[in-house]
């Protein structure tokens, strides 16, 4: 997998983890509270590269630091909003309506990175630096134990 395809599946799980959050009750308790820890885990890690190397990388560059900087900001908003949820108990109704905004702040966040952020690193960034960041993605999984990307094995 390349880096767009590695963040671009974190997207598609952090989305699903929303879904599925989306249909539990206040009766579900268990559920939420799991999805919900299972939805942070992901988005820490997956935001995590994205401020420490992906947006910084591409802040360097004149025409892409306004929308790296967005970003930013966007993740800003969504872990303030994803803090204020866990202060909620999970069967108040308020949890649901927090939910709501928490899951439009994401969805909104993702496919922006998907039309202007991920598009615009395909066109600044150099095969050399792609493959750099690659190399980058996949030893931070590493570290955390995340098997993220599967190398190719070597052609022989
Ligand atoms: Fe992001
Ligand atoms: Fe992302």
């Amino acid at each position: 997998m390349d880096l767009f395809q590695v963040l671009e599946k974190d997207h598609r799980s952090i989305l699903s983890a929303l879904d599925r959050l989306s249909e539990t009750t206040d009766r579900a308790l268990r559920t939420r509270v799991e999805l919900l820890t299972k939805l942070k885990e992901t988005l820490e890690l997956h935001a995590s590269f994205e401020e420490k190397i992906l947006y910084p990388t591409l802040a360097s560059y004149k025409e892409a630091k306004p929308s790296a900087n967005k970003s930013r900001q966007e993740h800003k908003r969504i872990q303030k909003q994803l803090h204020r949820l866990t202060k909620i108990p999970r069967n108040e109704p308020e949890w649901e309506t927090e939910f709501k905004m928490l899951k439009a702040q994401i969805e909104s966040h993702v496919k922006a990175e998907e039309r202007s952020i991920f598009k615009l690193a395909q066109t600044l960034l150099s095969p050399e630096q792609l493959e750099d960041l690659t190399t980058r993605i996949e030893e931070d999984r590493k570290e955390r134990g995340e098997s993220g990307l599967r190398r190719k094995p070597p052609q022989t």
